[in-house]
């Protein structure tokens, strides 16, 4: 769409995304198919149909709580907001985070999550605080209506079913490069 493309085969697709066209073709067949024999996709119809399956057409309000390192570069980061992640608000312990605003977004106590909560629903709550307080935090959450948690925190969360829990491991990124840089020459 950036490239002014209107309409790509999935050939073309292929080739770009490192797939097989056939994968491709599968793989948006599983969803209802998006394209037609000859003409391949429409490039902002395709656009429009990923967006929906995941559940972008709509936007989401995100609170963060622990607005330290991890925490100021999530709302520092403008690029969410364009996917529909709105960040409303960080919440922290420390009183000298308290009451500033860090990339136009205002800290506020983490005792005053439940308040904050009632008057400003949001479904999304990132964790970026010390894992020993994620577990508490994250029940506080749920209580108050929180449905998604994306979990920074290295511990594993018990919640409730229902609720989802994306955990987020950076690690594991680096881990893959050291583990390709060990074996290059042997992938495909
Ligand atoms: P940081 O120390 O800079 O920030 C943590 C913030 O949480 C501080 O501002 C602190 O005052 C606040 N905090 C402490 N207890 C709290 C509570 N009960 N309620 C609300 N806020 C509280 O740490 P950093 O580097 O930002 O890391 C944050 C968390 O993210 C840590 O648990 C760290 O292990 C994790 N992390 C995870 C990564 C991943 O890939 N999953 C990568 C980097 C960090």
């Amino acid at each position: 769409m950036n490239e002014g493309i209107e309409r790509i085969s999935s050939g073309e697709l292929s080739l770009r995304m490192n797939v097989t066209a056939s994968q491709i073709r599968q793989d948006l067949n599983n969803f209802g198919g998006f394209g037609q024999t000859g003409y391949g996709y429409n490039v902002s119809y395709l656009y429009n149909e990923i967006g929906k399956i995941l559940g972008l057409n709509n936007s989401h309000d995100v609170i963060i709580i622990g607005a330290g390192h991890l925490g100021q570069a999530i709302v520092n980061y403008s690029n969410f907001e364009k996917r529909g992640f709105v960040m409303k608000a960080l919440f922290d312990i420390n009183p000298d985070l308290i009451g500033k605003k860090i990339g136009g977004i205002p800290v506020y106590s983490v005792d005053d999550l439940e308040k904050y909560l009632a008057r400003n629903p949001v479904p999304i709550a990132a964790l970026t605080l010390p894992k020993e307080a994620a577990e508490g935090i994250a029940h506080r959450l749920v209580t108050c209506g929180v449905k998604g948690i994306w979990n920074f925190a290295h511990t594993d969360l018990a919640l409730p079913s229902g609720i989802v829990v994306e955990n987020v491991h950076l690690s594991e990124s680096l881990m893959r490069i050291s583990y390709r840089l060990a074996n290059i020459g042997e992938e495909k």
